[in-house]
């Protein structure tokens, strides 16, 4: 008889492609999955009895800012509980290289506590998640924000030159040759916001011009702007050619409730003559920097952290403000640098972005702070039971090649995203009657539950619920 290393036996295996379910064993040798269906052929050193439970490729999570976390906190608990195996890291413009450091940068620069570390290049960078050995798989996209920093003199709040722009995009190509998979914008911040659609359309084309890279944008505007904003970043990709992703599509804010209404269709229609998706996470709140620019679109905020008032972290934005006796606007500069929730999201701007076949789940999560958007520990686990099981917004295939297959093929990730005898053992094992995200916004560093087993490049990372001290992770180029 035949053998190898591990046989997960007895599952319902959903193979990340969208197909239905259906029962099988899995057979991994080494780093790679040897057998799907009868592996009766093969003796295992380990065993694994998934009685029934569900066999998926390993979640991978589209939209993160996990370039720091990976290195500070290998052990990457908050995804791993969740099943994610993959993150796609260096989103809204900002990444952890190729990066110069400069000192007083304006946002998205700051948003993610304790992302100080700099590298100067992908290739140094990935040397030390190599060094790291962290929990989970890394992708790198090159921040369009970190590539103005290290181009640009002076202030960014401006138009980049001729010249800059050609530093930029040479520093993103060779970024792309040394394995990053692509470039991401946040037009939405100050470091970005006053750079025009031809600058982007310009580095857009050098991701174009290498093989299966992908240009992820969060848009200049997600509120009253949004329609406009959707038509920009679709001109984007349809002028340069390149790959598209909208970054956490919403509609923020009370006036623009529906608005998916009018921006879906727009993306249906570019999805006709190009390559063009988006990501989501399931909450109708969002998370970043506290800027007085975005207070008008929420109904409430909560502050998540504070440099120089720690002790804000956890509270509203308006007891803060009525218990100093100052304005809402004076609160926010008093409270700089900081962090905030915005509830800033229609529930059915949400169901109908997450249905969308081209949409992904993304957690957007931003570790580093003691009171973060519960997004950061619950997305994949609340997508499968909140939405999925209990509102059955979508069949659990279905929700699956979104957290998997869907999101590989959209980020030229090869071997992984869908179960095939071959491909990287990047798996999970979870019950479907059962999972759930147990995070919320007052407890929001809570694992999931009903993730039984999750197994990165095959090695068990974690086993009953439990997570291990495997750390097979890899930056993946
Ligand atoms: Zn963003
Ligand atoms: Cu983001």
């Amino acid at each position: 008889m035949a053998v190898c290393d591990l046989i997960l036996k007895g599952g319902l295996v959903v193979d990340g492609t969208g197909a239905p379910p259906r029962r099988a064993d899995v057979a991994v040798e080494g780093e790679r999955i040897l057998c799907i269906g009868d592996c009766s052929a093969y003796q295992a050193s380990e065993v694994i009895d998934v009685g029934g439970e569900v066999i998926a490729p390993g979640f991978i999570d589209v939209h993160t800012h996990d370039d720091w976390a990976v290195l500070n906190t290998p052990d990457m608990s908050f995804k791993i509980t969740q099943g994610v195996t993959t993150v796609v890291a260096g989103n809204c413009g900002l990444s952890a290289a190729p990066f110069v450091p400069r000192e007083g940068l304006p946002a998205p620069f700051g948003i993610v506590p304790g992302g100080e570390a700099r590298f100067a290049s992908v290739e140094a960078y990935s040397a030390a998640v190599k060094r790291a050995k962290p929990a989970v798989n890394v992708r790198l996209l090159v921040g369009h924000s970190s590539l103005r920093a290290g181009a640009m003199q002076g202030a960014l709040e401006r138009a980049a030159s001729g010249p800059e722009i050609a530093d930029m995009a040479q520093a993103l190509d060779a970024a792309l040759r040394q394995g990053a998979a692509g470039l991401s914008s946040g037009l939405d911040y100050p470091a970005a916001l006053n750079a025009p659609a031809e600058e982007m359309i310009t580095l857009a084309r050098v991701v174009a011009s290498h093989r299966d890279k992908t240009y992820t944008t969060h848009m200049r505007d997600e509120g009253d702007g949004v329609i406009i904003s959707v038509k920009e970043a679709l001109e984007t990709g349809r002028r340069s050619g390149a790959r598209l992703v909208i970054s956490h599509h919403k509609c923020a804010g009370r006036a623009n409730f529906g608005k998916s209404q009018k921006t879906l269709p727009m993306i249906d229609a570019a999805m006709r003559e190009g390559d063009v998706a988006m990501d989501v996470y399931p909450y109708v709140a969002s998370s970043t920097a506290l800027i007085a620019r975005f207070l008008p679109s929420a109904e409430e905020i909560k502050v998540i952290w504070s440099k120089p008032h720690p002790a804000m972290a956890g509270r509203m934005l308006d007891d803060i403000a009525k218990e100093w006796g100052v304005s809402r606007e004076d609160a926010v500069a008093q409270l700089q640098p900081a962090g905030a929730i915005y509830f800033d999201m229609d529930e059915g701007d949400l169901q109908r972005i997450m249905m969308h076949p081209a949409a992904m789940i993304g957690s957007d999560g931003l570790p580093g702070t003691e009171k973060p958007h519960p997004r950061l520990w619950g997305t994949f686990p609340r997508v499968l039971g909140r939405y999925v099981r209990e509102l059955k917004l979508l069949e659990l295939s279905q929700a699956i090649h979104k957290m998997t297959g869907l999101s590989a093929s959209k980020f030229g990730i090869q071997d992984r995203g869908v179960i095939a005898e071959g491909k990287r053992a990047d798996l999970v094992i979870f019950n479907p009657d059962v999972v759930a995200d147990v995070a919320d916004f007052d407890h929001p560093e809570r694992p999931s539950q009903g993730i039984s087993h999750v197994i990165v490049n095959g090695a068990i990372a974690m086993a009953n619920g439990v997570q291990t001290d495997a750390k097979a992770g890899r930056f993946l180029s």
